[in-house]
């Protein structure tokens, strides 16, 4: 785990013993390490070395402000893909000349508050949505620059569900039409065409998608510098896998050195959009165990963090490493259990049936590699609070979103006049 290591048996986030910010805070809690955060976007950086690159950090990867602050202080740019990420992205001092916006969906007011903030670019992913562009540019008397999103047919080897490069997909317009639609482009007055964007999917733990991709979408712009367009800047898109259990990803260097092997002397600005391989291990979530249970067959272990907190168990099957905040000495006893939340629903279960030392009501564990993909993807279900989010830099540690109360939401909910 980076940044999170044990001191004399107690879990830390970089100086702070994890089970004071418990103390401090009560459980679930996620758990960020801004060094953690910091250290990846500087490999991620080092891997790009000399190549003319803007990393746009994925916000939909973690938004809290404090995360995109880090960032930003970084030199990151941004990828964002609603309103409210722009909105974020601005607030923590992206520049806007380093945001780009993405998504098969954006609406018109959302193309007009990009267009308005004078971003460095949009992702246009279908004919239609290019029209409307060229409609609101011309309405607001401006210009605004657009790479259009290749769909280039390469199966990422992910999960289902996280694949959006495959011809099935919805993203992105079909790789063989890309030629045609460009000319097409050119006679949008308000439009400016800077190049291509691709992004096949995300988890990726293997490097050869993005090769094949990445080949793909060169041939492409060699194609139209050929026929005369101007292609000066291309989106490589995120999608760097991470480990979460004994599965390895690959370097920041190994995904750079790709990168290089194709784009090396293409004379072109490049763009990479990462979210999880910057945020994903710095993270933990913390919870503490509510009680135990025997059931028909199996030990139930039930702690505070639910499906409602970090869906990704529930909703790809994905594993995340669970560990002890404090370790035991007796650590030679094993219990074979399942680790599920309080939800309603057999799918809240963080892991089925594992062996792991003794854990006991009370306990505190970490549920690792949470940083992406957790609080941002959490909900109110079974009506629970949004649980704070906490960072911590060096001995500091700072609640960087507080407990989002049921008393607080329920505020916003009203009755009809015709129920009494
Ligand atoms: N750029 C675009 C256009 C994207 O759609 C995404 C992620 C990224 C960049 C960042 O990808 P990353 O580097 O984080 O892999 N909720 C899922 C992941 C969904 C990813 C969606 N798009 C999960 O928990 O695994």
């Amino acid at each position: 785990m980076d940044y999170f290591h044990y001191k004399s048996g107690a879990l830390h986030a970089e100086g702070v013993p994890v089970a004071s910010i418990a103390e401090a805070v009560g459980t679930p809690f996620y758990c960020y390490s801004a060094s953690s955060m910091e250290q990846n976007f500087k490999d991620f950086e080092i891997g790009l070395s000399d190549l003319p690159a803007t990393i746009c950090y994925a916000i939909k990867a973690n938004s809290n402000l404090a995360v995109i602050k880090t960032l930003a202080n970084m030199g990151a740019g941004a990828d964002v893909v609603s309103s409210g990420e722009l909105t974020r992205a601005l607030k923590a001092g992206i520049p806007a000349k380093k945001i780009v916006f993405s998504g098969v969906g954006k609406t018109s007011s959302e193309l007009a508050q990009a267009i308005k903030a004078d971003i460095l670019q949009i992702n246009v992913e279908s004919v239609a949505e290019l029209e409307t562009l060229n409609e609101i540019a011309n309405n607001l008397s401006r210009k605004t620059q657009i790479a259009l999103r290749v769909n280039p047919d390469i199966d990422a080897h992910t999960h289902e569900k996280i694949s959006t490069g495959r011809s099935e997909d919805k993203f992105g317009l079909e790789w063989s039409k890309i030629n045609k639609i460009y000319n097409y482009c050119l006679k949008f007055k308000n439009i400016e065409m800077t190049g291509l964007a691709i992004h096949i999917g995300s988890q990726l733990t293997e490097l050869e998608p993005f090769r094949a991709a990445f080949a793909r979408i060169k041939d492409i712009a060699t194609k139209l510098r050929s026929n005369g367009c101007d292609i000066s800047r291309i989106d490589l898109g995120g999608g760097l896998g991470i480990s979460y259990d004994s599965t390895p990803a690959p370097s920041f260097g190994n995904y750079g050195k790709v990168a290089k092997d194709i784009f090396g002397n293409f004379d072109c600005e490049l763009l990479f959009e990462p979210g999880r391989s910057i945020v994903g291990r710095s993270g933990i979530l913390v919870t503490r165990v509510i009680h135990k249970k025997k059931g028909g067959n199996q030990n139930f272990v039930i702690i505070d963090a639910a499906m409602n907190d970090l869906i990704r168990p529930a909703l790809y099957d994905a594993i995340h490493e669970i560990v002890p905040v404090l370790q035991k000495s007796q650590t030679k006893n094993i219990e074979e259990v399942s680790i599920v939340g309080p939800v309603c629903e057999t799918g809240d279960t963080f892991m089925n049936k594992v062996k792991l030392p003794i854990i006991n009501a009370q306990d505190l564990l970490a549920i690792c590699s949470a940083g992406a993909y957790g609080s941002v993807m959490s909900s109110t279900y079974n009506s629970r609070p949004l649980i704070p989010e906490v960072m911590v830099k060096g001995d500091d540690f700072s609640i960087v979103r507080e407990r989002i109360t049921p008393d607080v939401y329920l505020n916003f909910e009203k009755l009809p006049d015709w129920i009494q």
